[in-house]
């Protein structure tokens, strides 16, 4: 089992990049594979997650050749070998890792195949909702058996069927659960629409409108006809802002600190973490160099005392995988944090509001658990702890963080985990810790591939 061990640090003066973007890399290998010709694509994020995604779309068709590789992790360029909608049915169940994102999807794309498939996942996975899915699919005539021990989880099989149009009124603000309806409506008959209670993430309709297939937007509600192709086209994965967000609260939290994140992504349905870091009083500058599209630019900040701040109840979809290290950086700012109405953090990798009220407060710091989030009384000086992730990659990361601060060793165990989706970040995290100001030390080994 590998550990991160963490001391204090005095000062953060780097300039670097992070990994490609998680929720784009996905929808990259799956339009990418649907497409009707070769698509390349760059950055893609070569974590676990997203190379199983990779791997589901080749068992169903869509070969890829692989441009360069990250050292040790995998594909960072790629051509992918699109089919044109026309998937085969796998040879052998379909792995989806540790990944909630992939197998939602993917479960969008074949509920309305001439073939049955089977999808799995790792015990995380196997014990979070699919009923999210399994419902709106159902309405749409999918055929979908939940086998899981515990009731209406992975795995998942979904049985050949033919798909109708719905409008579908998601209760929960899901980005998974619209871009499963809307990957199931490519292959219904018919417009499919969903309405979000609040907006999500914009990823999958930024990436249908890339591969010139059409949706429409009115206020909340997103429609699609199916029956589209997508063209095939090549797409560059912008660095990963949640990623990226780990750096930014340890570098605004340490005064005198200043950090630049390059080439990041800038999509307003995920920039939450901005506003609120500026709103605890972080200085920031954003430089955006491409905005058709995904935005990309980067981000530049200067390390000062933050103060408490209350999340606003239509921030939280945008920044729910950022709120574990906006919980640190709130036990780091003076005054009080209030984070409420995120009850979905109880269902994500780990119960992320116990996993974070637990660590920080064996850290030392001052935190009110609510069922649907927490609050937290800033300013107590952080003590080392021995933290474990609960295998939830966004937990090591944060705490590895909450570290950065603490008086003594943090040990944060059960790391592999954070593998799922910021490969190199024990590199990452290990410049920091030298307080390296060399951009050399935190670049990461790629090969070239013949
Ligand atoms: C994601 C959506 C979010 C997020 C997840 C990635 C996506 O989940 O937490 O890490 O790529 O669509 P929900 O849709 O469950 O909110």
């Amino acid at each position: 089992m590998s550990e991160f061990r963490v001391k204090a640090i005095s000062q953060i003066h780097a300039e670097f990049s992070v990994p490609g973007d998680k929720s784009m890399s996905h929808r990259a290998a799956i339009f990418g594979g649907l497409s009707n010709g070769i698509c390349t694509i760059q950055n893609f994020l070569p974590s676990e997650d997203c190379v199983n995604t990779l791997n589901a779309m080749r068992s169903l068709g869509a070969r890829y050749d692989v441009l360069d590789e990250l050292d040790g992790y995998g594909p960072v360029n790629l051509r992918i070998h699109g089919q044109s909608m026309k998937l085969r049915e796998p040879a052998t169940p379909i792995d989806c890792g540790n990944a909630g994102t992939g197998m939602r999807l993917l479960a969008g794309l074949l509920a309305g195949q001439s073939f049955s498939t089977k999808l799995f996942g790792d015990a995380s996975l196997s014990s979070r909702p699919m009923g999210r899915i399994t419902i709106p699919l159902g309405q749409m005539g999918a055929n979908i058996e939940t086998l899981g021990t515990k009731a209406g989880c992975a795995p998942l099989l979904i049985h050949a069927a033919k798909l109708r149009p719905i409008n579908y009124e998601m209760p929960v603000a899901s980005a998974q659960v619209k871009s499963a309806v809307l990957l199931a409506g490519l292959f219904a008959d018919g417009t499919t629409t969903v309405i979000q209670p609040a907006e999500t993430r914009d990823h999958t309709e930024q990436m249908l409108a890339s591969f010139h297939v059409n949706t429409r937007r009115v206020g909340n509600a997103i429609s699609l006809d199916g029956g589209q192709i997508p063209q095939a086209c090549d797409f560059t994965v912008p660095g990963d802002i949640s990623s990226a967000a780990f750096w930014l609260v340890a570098a605004a939290s340490l005064p005198g600190s200043h950090l630049i994140i390059k080439n990041v992504g800038l999509n307003s349905t995920r920039t939450a973490i901005l506003k609120v870091l500026s709103r605890m009083g972080a200085h920031m500058i954003e430089t955006v160099h491409r905005s058709d599209g995904e935005p990309i630019g980067d981000i530049e900040i200067h390390g000062t005392s933050l103060t408490g701040t209350t999340i606003l109840i239509d921030e939280v979809p945008n920044l729910i995988d950022e709120i574990p290290v906006i919980a640190v950086a709130a036990a780091l700012a003076r005054g009080r944090t209030v984070i409420r109405n995120a009850k979905e953090l109880r269902v994500k990798e780990s119960d992320r509001i116990s996993t974070v009220v637990n660590g920080l407060r064996a850290m030392g710091a001052e935190v009110k658990e609510f069922d649907d989030g927490m609050e937290i009384e800033g300013g107590k000086p952080l003590h080392s702890a021995s933290i474990d992730s609960f295998g939830d990659h966004r937990i090591a990361m944060a705490f590895a963080i909450a570290g950065l601060f603490a008086h003594g060793e943090t040990v944060i165990k059960n790391t592999e985990c954070v593998n799922t989706s910021y490969p190199g970040f024990a590199h990452h995290l290990g410049a920091i810790q030298r307080e390296s100001s060399n951009s050399a030390d935190f670049a990461m080994p790629t090969i070239s591939l013949p």
